[in-house]
């Protein structure tokens, strides 16, 4: 293991955990305060939000904080159940089924539907947790080049496979650029693909009253995935659909099966967070997130994003870490992203923008990056 790590340090690749003191997410460390963050998912600064705190308690003084069984031995609570009710309305699908993460949501969902004989079209940039699903299937993979809906229909074509899928984020987390939702949906319309879409990053903060990019586009995956745990401010993922996709992951997906229901209080949490998010309190802060994300362009002299995230594209891992402590020496908090998260030779600065940030923190950062950069 040591071995292994001093490789990893010696091409710039070891992680670490940079210790950060709460409770905002924006000015990270009490210690440096004037030290700004610009990385984290909370870009509807929910993680804070004192509605959800207050949600927690009382469930966990209702219903127990741990669940301490799997939701199909003696772990379904009442704060489980409202939960996906709300999901559901929220996604506008007929039923939505939680699990303790996204991460396991996209393992759980893919491993459960696709297997031997069948193929799963997956975008070149999809999260980690898509890719895993995808190999835990053993389904044959085909992998596109990022957002190339040309090369994803052909590949849905060639082959006689048992069943289709087609896999694709909405807003991307890496890129921060939005796949091109109609088209995919014609695509696999055309070819009778199951699309699956991960929301990540786009619900909370795109689409009307935050519903996403699916929502935004008119399109209706037949599989909606989310995560709780970045706008909404709390924890655990979660996929969306017919009544049948609900009963069959209950099922089939080892993720959901074989592990312990999410904490009450987190589920309680999460759903005080999507009832805020999907009204005017919701809509105030998406106004007031993209007004900061437009500034940040123009700053920058950028076209401006479809959402929150900034991405800049430095290359080798040694000048990202170089970028990264630059930025740090002039409070700006923003670690550097590297392979394998993102391709070889694409590290990177992900830049991201919660609507805690002031407008001043914006043009702090924009200074920042332009002496940076010089
Ligand atoms: C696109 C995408 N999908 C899924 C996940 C996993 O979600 P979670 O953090 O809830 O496990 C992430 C990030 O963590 C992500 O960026």
């Amino acid at each position: 293991m040591q071995a292994e790590l001093d490789a990893l340090a010696a091409a710039d690749r070891l992680r670490l955990c940079p210790p950060l003191a709460g409770p905002s997410r924006v000015r990270p460390d009490p210690q440096s305060p004037g030290l700004l963050s610009f990385c984290s998912n909370d870009y509807l600064a929910m993680a804070t939000h004192p509605a959800l705190a207050a949600a927690a308690a009382a469930t966990a003084a209702e219903e127990g904080f741990g669940a301490s069984a799997s939701r199909l031995v003696a772990g379904d609570l009442p704060a489980h159940r409202a939960l996906e009710a709300a999901l559901a309305a929220f996604t506008g699908r007929p039923a939505a089924l939680v699990f303790p993460s996204g991460y396991q949501a996209n393992q759980g969902v893919l491993s459960a539907l696709a297997g031997p004989g069948d193929l799963i079209v997956s975008d070149a940039a999809n999260h980690a947790s898509l890719i895993d699903g995808c190999r835990l299937s053993r389904a044959e993979v085909r992998v596109y080049p990022h957002v190339d809906v040309d090369v994803a229909r052909t590949a849905l074509t060639s082959g006689t496979h048992r069943r289709r899928f087609l896999v694709t984020e909405s807003l991307f987390s890496m890129a921060g650029d939005i796949a091109p939702l109609p088209r995919l949906a014609a695509t696999a319309a055309d070819r009778d693909a199951v699309l699956v879409v991960d929301e990540a990053h786009a619900l909370g903060v795109l689409g009307p009253g935050g519903r996403g990019a699916c929502a935004a586009a008119g399109v209706v995956p037949d599989v909606l995935i989310g995560t709780l745990g970045k706008a909404l401010g709390a924890a655990g993922g979660f996929a969306a659909g017919p009544q049948v996709l609900r009963a069959f992951l209950i099922n089939r997906a080892r993720t959901f099966i074989y592990t312990t229901g999410i904490a009450p209080p987190v589920a309680a949490a999460a759903r005080a967070s999507l009832e805020l998010v999907a009204g005017p309190e919701g809509d105030a802060r998406r106004t007031r997130l993209f007004a900061l994300v437009e500034r940040l362009a123009g700053a920058l002299g950028e076209k401006v994003p479809p959402g929150p995230i900034f991405p800049v594209l430095v290359g080798s891992d040694a000048r990202a870490l170089l970028v990264s402590s630059a930025l740090r020496a002039r409070g700006i908090f923003v670690p550097a992203i590297r392979p394998p998260t993102v391709p070889e030779g694409s590290a990177r600065l992900r830049i991201t923008l919660s609507s805690a940030h002031e407008p001043a923190d914006i043009d702090a950062l924009a200074v920042a990056l332009r002496e940076v950069a010089r």
